[in-house]
């Protein structure tokens, strides 16, 4: 039978344990996964016990909590601390989420944390994210017309169209419906991805774009959208609650239409 199993240089080991300040009564164990290519090392999970009773009741409280007191040298990204930025993306648990809006509390016993699935590491929690931006910029994300705007006021549009935009243009980017795809995992660099995907269906019903059929034209590959197989992984990851994979099925509505 086959065996398949990491390269060797890849396998993570244990690594260091921090451990909780004397008389800290409300501790908690947070495993993070730690990895610098410049050390030429194997990644590692260093265990942190933190005090919950000095920190924020987030998961990114947390992460920087153990950079200020504990570990300087543990990396992430984050800025907005409310859900908007998307920087903070990671695998919390098991689940792909924000490290902002995760409460600490939701969480049960010892608490595992690695960057997104599947992507280049750079630094510990920190995902390499070209790919992903490529292919967000592969779909024209911008309003493309042919004729010209009127010239005394905006391309207006009536209260219902502007609904079918207003959830998909909520997307923050933070990729953890991609990195959550099983066929994004094997296939990331042909199939686009339920992010990418999603924003390519906010701009096909956006009532005053104009270049619907070369964004279908766009997508009509084996590949950059015939990858997905529907199995939902990305609207239950999705931290905005949107919903990539129906999305994606409209828009594969919209390619069988126009072949008939
Ligand atoms: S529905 Fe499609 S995009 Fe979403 S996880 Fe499944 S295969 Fe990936
Ligand atoms: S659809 Fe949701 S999970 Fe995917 S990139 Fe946008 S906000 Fe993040
Ligand atoms: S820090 Fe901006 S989304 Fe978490």
């Amino acid at each position: 039978m086959a065996e398949f199993q990491l390269p060797p240089n890849s396998r993570v080991k244990p690594g260091k344990t921090f451990k909780a300040p004397q008389g800290a009564k409300n501790v908690r164990r947070f495993s993070i996964y730690r990895y610098d290519p410049d050390s030429g090392e194997n990644p590692r999970l260093d265990t942190y016990e933190v005090d919950m009773d000095s920190c924020g009741p987030m998961v990114l409280d947390v992460l920087i909590k153990i950079k200020n007191e504990i570990d300087p040298t543990l990396t992430f990204r984050r800025s907005c601390r409310e859900g908007i930025c998307g920087s903070c993306a990671m695998n919390i648990a098991g689940g792909n989420t924000l490290a902002c809006t995760q409460a600490s509390a939701d969480l049960k016993g010892e608490v595992k944390i690695y960057p997104l699935p599947h992507m280049p590491v750079v630094k510990d929690l920190v995902p390499d994210l070209t790919n992903f931006y490529a292919q967000y910029a592969s779909i024209k994300p911008w309003l493309q017309t042919r004729t010209p705007a009127p010239p005394d006021q905006e391309r207006l549009q009536s209260k219902e169209d502007q609904e079918k935009i207003n959830t998909p243009s909520a997307c923050i980017l933070c990729a953890c419906c991609s990195t959550s795809c099983p066929s994004y995992w094997w296939n990331s660099d042909r199939y686009l991805g339920p992010a990418a995907l999603l924003a390519a269906y906010r701009w096909l019903v956006d009532s005053r774009d104009e270049a619907t059929g070369e964004r279908l034209d766009e997508l009509e590959d084996p590949f950059r959208i015939y990858r997905c197989h529907t199995i939902m992984n990305c609207t239950n990851a999705c931290p905005k609650d949107l919903n990539p994979a129906k999305a994606i099925a409209e828009t594969k509505k919209m390619l069988a239409a126009r072949s008939h």
